[in-house]
């Protein structure tokens, strides 16, 4: 029965290269939003959907795995069935079908997976695992129709903090990673530190407008340093102290200043060093991608830093920041033009590909 989908599915896989404007439904559910959209081309936006988890999990201060992975079961067949009806489509119109299979909470993804295996089996359409890091870096196709690798990337989400060298749409080299927490993990933690509510990002950037980044110093030698590695959890640290020597001694700090400052030093080092890479390796272009990259300190200072160095800068519309499915989509469009797809079997996994270099 199997290889009966398998043989249609790779029929179907080359009549996806082979057509003018193939279609491809994207399925998302690797932590807290369960997505999906539907691209045209590779790169077209016809339609998104998606439903957050947000205000379920800021109940707990963070995200709650089994919970994250009991709202994916609940949701995931309207939120694709709203994405289809958004674009006047039904699956009978699509070509294929991209998933996020890794990397993620395991159980969050095993939702994505399953439900993509069960479309995939019952209409032939060919299956693609798409890695999310990778996702991320395509949110920057959505958002650049002319762009087209070889760039620079670094890559700053609530899992991860890589630099990466996209040398094609398929193939990436790591140049540089967090030693400990990723970069949005770093903010998330500090928010919590300080009585913010979850996802923390975006509210201590809210806090950070008003407060003065020169503050307090925390940056840390690691990051100063030669390595393309990264270390938030240093600068976390230095935070947590700060806020607890100020309530021993009974004194009030301004939260503003520690929020700009630890906003400061994170941005920096991402910064420097993604910047240095793309020079180093003699690329013209640094894009942005991941959650973190909805952050205005960090797009604006990207920005000013490329510029001084001629280097194009990208960073995503902020609607493909944080985690959608017109990124999977998209790359899993251009995964289906350069090899076979999955077959049933796909298996969802934690860990990113990046992660085994
Ligand atoms: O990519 P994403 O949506 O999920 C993962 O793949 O992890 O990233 C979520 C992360 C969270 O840690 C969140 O706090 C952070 O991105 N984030 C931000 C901002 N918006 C989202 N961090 C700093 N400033 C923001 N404006
Ligand atoms: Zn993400």
């Amino acid at each position: 029965m199997e290889n009966n989908y398998y043989k249609t599915a790779l029929r179907k896989a080359e009549e996806y290269r082979e057509k003018n404007m193939p279609l491809i439904l994207g399925i998302e559910s690797s932590c807290d939003e369960t997505a999906a959209a539907v691209i045209r081309g590779g790169r077209e936006v016809v339609s998104t959907a998606v439903h957050t988890q947000i205000p379920i999990h800021r109940l707990y201060g963070g995200v709650v795995p089994e919970i994250a992975s009991r709202s994916h079961t609940e949701r995931m067949g309207g939120v694709v069935r709203e994405a289809l009806d958004r674009a006047n489509m039904s699956l009978d119109d699509m070509d294929a079908i991209a998933v996020t299979y890794r990397p993620g909470l395991i159980g969050a993804l095993l939702v994505g997976v399953s439900y993509a295996k069960g479309l995939a089996y019952a209409s032939g359409l060919p299956l693609i695992g798409v890695d999310h890091i990778t996702g991320h870096i395509a949110a920057n196709y959505l958002t650049y129709p002319e762009l087209e690798p070889p760039f620079m990337c670094i890559v700053a989400s609530g899992g991860h903090s890589h630099i990466v060298k996209v040398n094609s749409y398929t193939e990436f080299d790591l140049i540089g990673r967090t030693r400990d927490d990723a970069a949005g993990e770093a903010f998330d933690k500090v928010a919590r530190a300080m009585g913010l509510p979850y996802p923390g990002g975006p509210e201590l950037e809210k806090l950070a407008r008003d407060g003065n980044p020169e503050k307090y110093k925390l940056h840390t030698a690691f990051n100063e340093g030669e390595s393309f590695d990264f270390s938030f959890s240093g600068i976390k640290t230095a935070v947590v102290n700060i806020l607890h020597n100020a309530e021993q001694k009974g004194e009030e700090v301004n939260r503003a200043d520690v929020a700009a400052s630890f906003q400061r030093a994170v941005v920096d080092a991402l910064a420097k060093k993604s910047v240095r890479a793309a020079r180093q390796a003699g690329l013209s272009t640094l894009a942005l991608a991941g959650g973190v990259s909805a952050n205005t300190a960090l797009r604006e200072r990207l920005s000013e830093e490329c510029e001084r160095f001629g280097i194009r800068f990208c960073r995503p519309d902020m609607k493909y920041c944080t985690d959608n499915a017109a990124m999977i989509a998209c790359q899993g469009h251009y995964e289906i033009m350069t090899r076979e797809p999955d077959e049933l079997s796909l298996d969802p996994n934690a860990a990113s590909f990046l992660q085994m270099q």
